[in-house]
């Protein structure tokens, strides 16, 4: 069973947007259970029938499949099977699920669909009834408020950018009106469960909102705590933050400038070489790459993009094999780590190669894949960006096999991950 997070509240609170906001800072699903009793809406509403007709509306759930389907971080809705996401987003249809809500039977028809995809996963499901029926043992209950004239105007401000002529008056009535039947109606009505925590919005921008839940979530479900325990426990050394932007050596970077489009060159003519997300790359130094590790030529093929000299964080074992090979990596910005124990030299040395305004690059699996399957990742990478304070940008290289002649290498950079980011 994943983290449960239920988030209710009135029509237009901004449920559904910060719902979605807090899915992805947490990587969580987003569960729109409204969504649900709108589509039940749209179809009763294309054959005529009238939403609040408890025995037709009844009549026709046999006929109605309905489902959540996710696409990266969108989540749509399929009306027997066909997607209805956008066609349920009128007035018209925010009546007509208001009216259906308050039907027994089409509360009963939803409820074992929203409370399965709660078992299988991380949720944040936003809805009326979510902490007090549907998931009254989640393990954070939040319910968000804002007074009907603030949600009926951003909700009137939404509509009028979607081209909708409804007026202010009209939209504020549509609220309140559906304020008192789902708060009024037998089943299920909308209301505070006992051990929610309530948020208004009244006053507060979206992401001040978002922020004050993440806080609580956070707080909830004890991730803060673990986090602070860990940094206590670890004992971080005293270290003054990195100042970034620093000059490199202009006859290093002579030499630097001549050597990487050569090596580039050569790079592109013996390996089918792409590269994604190179705008990621900051432009200044002083950064950390952590990547995954596949072969030899790693760190060529992540300093070939870098405009600033990369030093690499590379295993003891390799500074003692022969004296060419030891001076060849140095004269390249490789430094040993000793693997498997805490090197407090190998950080001084990050720190000090960090310092002078190169890049480092780390290999946090501390050992090369053969296979190509991604190991865990050791944790020095983000001691030591909480010790300097610069940002982190993940590297994944991937090709399959070995690496020979014309193979397919792609390199992909992510978007860098700050120090605060890192929780750390
Ligand atoms: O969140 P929404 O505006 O999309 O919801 C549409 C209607 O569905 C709303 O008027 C109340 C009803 N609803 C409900 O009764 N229970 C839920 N869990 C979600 C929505």
């Amino acid at each position: 069973m994943g983290i449960n997070v239920a988030l209710d509240g009135p029509s237009g609170a901004g449920n559904s947007t910060i719902a979605k906001m807090l899915a992805k800072k947490l990587k969580y699903v987003y569960v729109d259970t409204g969504a649900l009793y709108r589509s039940i809406a749209y179809y009763v509403i294309s054959k005529d029938v009238k939403p609040d007709d408890a025995q037709s509306v009844n009549a026709l759930l046999g006929e109605i499949d309905v489902k959540l389907a996710y696409e990266g971080d969108a989540q749509k809705v399929l009306l027997n099977g066909e997607d209805v996401s956008d066609k349920i987003r009128t007035p018209e249809i925010s009546m007509g699920a208001s009216a259906v809500s308050a039907i027994p039977e089409v509360r009963e028809f939803l409820f074992s669909l929203q409370q399965n995809i709660a078992k299988e996963n991380d949720i944040i499901m936003d809805g009326r009834d979510i902490g007090t029926v549907v998931l009254p043992n989640a393990d954070v209950k939040i319910f968000l408020t804002a007074t009907a004239e603030e949600r009926a105007n951003r909700r009137y401000k939404e509509l009028s950018e979607k081209g909708d002529t409804s007026t202010y008056e009209e939209v504020l009535q549509d609220i309140i009106q559906r304020d008192y039947n789902d708060t009024h109606r037998e089943i299920a009505p909308l209301k505070k469960a006992d051990d929610a925590i309530e948020v208004d919005s009244t006053e507060l921008s979206l992401e001040q909102v978002v922020d004050k839940i993440y806080g609580i979530i956070l707080d909830k479900t004890g991730k803060t705590e673990k986090a602070e325990k860990r940094v206590s426990a670890r004992k971080l050394p005293e270290a003054e933050p990195v100042v970034r932007g620093k000059k490199l050596n202009p006859i290093k970077m002579i030499f630097y400038n001549i050597l990487r489009p050569i090596v580039i060159f050569l790079f592109k003519c013996y390996y089918n070489l792409s590269y994604e997300g190179k705008e990621n790359i900051p432009k200044d130094g002083s950064n950390i790459f952590a990547s995954n590790h596949r072969s030899y030529t790693d760190p060529v093929l992540i300093a070939m993009p870098t405009r600033v000299p990369c030093s690499y964080m590379a295993k003891d074992e390799l500074f003692h094999q022969n004296v060419f090979f030891t001076l060849l990596i140095k004269a390249f910005g490789a430094f040993p780590v000793t693997r498997g124990k805490g090197d407090t030299a190998a950080i001084d040395l990050s720190m000090e190669k960090l310092n002078k305004g190169r890049n480092l690059v780390i290999f946090p699996e501390g050992t090369r894949s053969k296979d190509g399957k991604v190991g865990k990742g050791k944790t020095g990478v983000a001691l030591i960006a909480a010790l300097a304070q610069v940002p982190v940008i993940p590297v994944g290289i991937s090709f399959e096999g070995k690496l020979k002649f014309r193979r397919k290498i792609v390199v992909r950079f992510g978007k860098p991950i700050s120090a605060e980011e890192l929780n750390i």
